[in-house]
């Protein structure tokens, strides 16, 4: 019988020549937990094969990473000392600021983004200044100091900063106090479209970064709203932003792709730590095909429309690939 569309025609190599979407482990950013310290390799009990590193451990992650192709890293810090301001992050000889400028130093062909946050640095684990009053995040005081971080990130050499806490008018303020600062050539990668999560928890252990009261919903988004999502994306791009992101990816496929639509910049996914350590759970007790599953997730990050994906798998991908 005649048949327009017979798959049976398309051979393995047919199938690959017209394959519409490829992963490549150029396609990744690791994340990397930065403390304090000398020869510590502290494994997160929920997150399998992710840990906080001393900086001489993350030194020689980066020649496995390297080893691997990944040369793109987003570094968190997390301080000996945390305050209300979150102080540490505000010198130049805090953690992220001293890992930023090792890392360059020792690895000058590392692509190293840094989060620009204040929760890892904060005694009550909130992303900005407390606004006692209303017990909730003082929006343009957060400005201020985040305007200062990121002059700190610069200056220790970070090729990309990555602000990720959805404080208004974020990104104009940083825009502007980095070019200011002479930095009109370091791109912001903004968390645009950053949901108030479950899917964040493994994170919160690790970065130990756990809001003493209350939640994030005050300036993270609700998952439930879908235009909102848009306009957040849209309002950075305005504001100057490089790379735009959607955070978490699984449960919001729609939002990468009607994000995709709607701008022209390069999009970026946070492959969070919830989604990491459901495959990874689900793969160790056998559940599923975990190797399977997982270049499927990816696949379908970059079939939606991600540029970029953020995730704790990127070696096990790389290594998959090759
Ligand atoms: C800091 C930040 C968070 C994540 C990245 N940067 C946590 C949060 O907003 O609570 C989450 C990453 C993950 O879950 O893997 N603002
Ligand atoms: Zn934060």
């Amino acid at each position: 019988m005649f048949q327009r569309f017979r798959r049976n025609r398309l051979n393995s190599h047919l199938r690959s020549l017209v394959r519409e979407t490829h992963v490549s482990v150029n396609d990744f950013i690791y994340p990397l937990f930065v403390r304090s310290g000398e020869g510590i390799k502290t494994e997160v009990s929920s997150m399998p094969g992710v840990y906080q590193m001393s900086l001489d451990e993350v030194l020689k992650e980066c020649e496995v990473l390297k080893a691997l192709g990944i040369y793109s890293i987003i570094l968190f810090g997390i301080p000996d000392v945390k305050d209300s301001i979150g102080s540490d992050a505000l010198h130049d000889h805090g953690i992220i600021a001293t890992a930023i400028r090792e890392v360059k130093k020792m690895h000058p062909d590392m692509f190293v983004v840094s989060d620009l946050c204040f929760c890892e640095y904060t005694d009550h684990g909130h992303c900005g200044i407390i606004d006692h009053e209303h017990e909730t995040v003082n929006n343009d005081a957060t400005l201020e100091i985040s305007a200062k971080q990121a002059l700190i990130h610069a200056k220790a050499g970070v090729d990309m900063i990555a602000p990720s806490g959805m404080m208004d008018g974020i990104i104009e303020t940083l825009r502007e106090s980095l070019d200011l600062g002479g930095y009109e050539n370091l791109p912001i990668m903004a968390y645009s479209t950053k949901f108030a999560s479950g899917y964040y928890g493994p994170f919160r252990d690790v970065a130990e970064s756990v809001p003493s009261f209350g939640d994030r919903s005050s300036y993270q988004m609700d998952p439930a709203n879908r235009r909102e999502a848009i306009a957040e994306s849209v309002e950075d791009e305005m504001q100057g932003a490089d790379i735009l992101m959607v955070k978490p990816a699984l449960a919001y496929l729609d939002i990468i792709r009607d994000i995709r639509e709607n701008t022209s910049l390069p999009l970026a996914v946070y492959n969070v730590s919830g989604e990491y350590a459901m495959l990874k759970h689900a793969g160790a007790t056998g559940l599923i095909d975990y190797d399977r599953v997982l270049m499927e997730t990816m696949i379908g990050f970059k079939r939606a429309g991600a540029d970029i994906i953020i995730s704790y798998h990127a070696k096990e991908v790389a290594t998959l690939l090759a």
